[in-house]
């Protein structure tokens, strides 16, 4: 199975899924990585493992559905099975993420559906939350709405700040989704009527 990854930043979930799916499991493979930032360092790491790299940036580009066309037109030219936002740092229109409904996954840094949006780990400090986490989800019209595939949870600890949170739930993160990815492309995981269901025989 062909997976396209989107990317705006360091790709360390980018990397998870280069070790742990593009180069030890047969059943996928990443044919190429896409950010609306020229500077992403994901792009070097997509570069030094042989994966196709294209840049549609964002800037300058007023209309959301006016990017949309262009990221659509650069991911159809791969035709993948599957679409992986990992740190994609931009918000999708309702008509680009029905375009790939159902084959379209994202990871977000909290245990969905609490903390939706930005600054996850300074609100769960915030509001005193004993745990905290990281959820894959399908991507659908609503942000960081999609039904859950998958969690992984973490304790918060006295003293922790924003910082040391964010990085023990990226370890998480760095862990979860390379399972969620290979279940999809094994073909045991799929999305319908808006919940998502996986094909629990191993
Ligand atoms: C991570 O915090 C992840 O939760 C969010 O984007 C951040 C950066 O991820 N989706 P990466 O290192 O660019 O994969």
């Amino acid at each position: 199975k062909k997976i396209l990854v989107l990317i705006s930043g360091s790709g360390s979930n980018l990397q998870a899924v280069i070790d742990k799916v593009h180069l030890s499991d047969n059943a996928g493979e990443v044919v190429a990585v896409i950010s609306n930032k020229p500077d992403a360092f994901g792009l070097t790491r997509a570069q030094e493992a042989g994966i196709a790299t294209d840049v549609v940036v964002s800037k300058g580009i007023a209309k959301r559905e006016e990017y949309d066309a262009l990221l659509g037109q650069a991911i159809d030219k791969y035709q993948p099975d599957l679409i992986v936002l990992a740190g994609f740092m931009r918000i999708l229109t309702p008509d680009f993420v029905r375009r790939y409904a159902g084959k379209m996954l994202n990871i977000h840094p909290s245990l969905l559906p609490k903390y939706q949006g930005l600054h996850t780990h300074q609100r769960a400090l915030d509001a005193g939350d004993e745990a905290h986490g990281a959820s894959v989800h399908f991507v659908t019209e609503e942000l960081d709405g999609g039904p859950v595939i998958l969690q992984a949870k973490v304790p918060v600890f006295e003293g922790d700040t924003a910082e040391d949170l964010a990085a023990r739930v990226l370890d998480q993160e760095h862990r979860i989704y390379p399972l969620a990815v290979q279940w999809f492309v094994a073909g045991r995981l799929q999305m319908q009527d808006g919940k998502a269901l996986l094909d629990q025989q191993v």
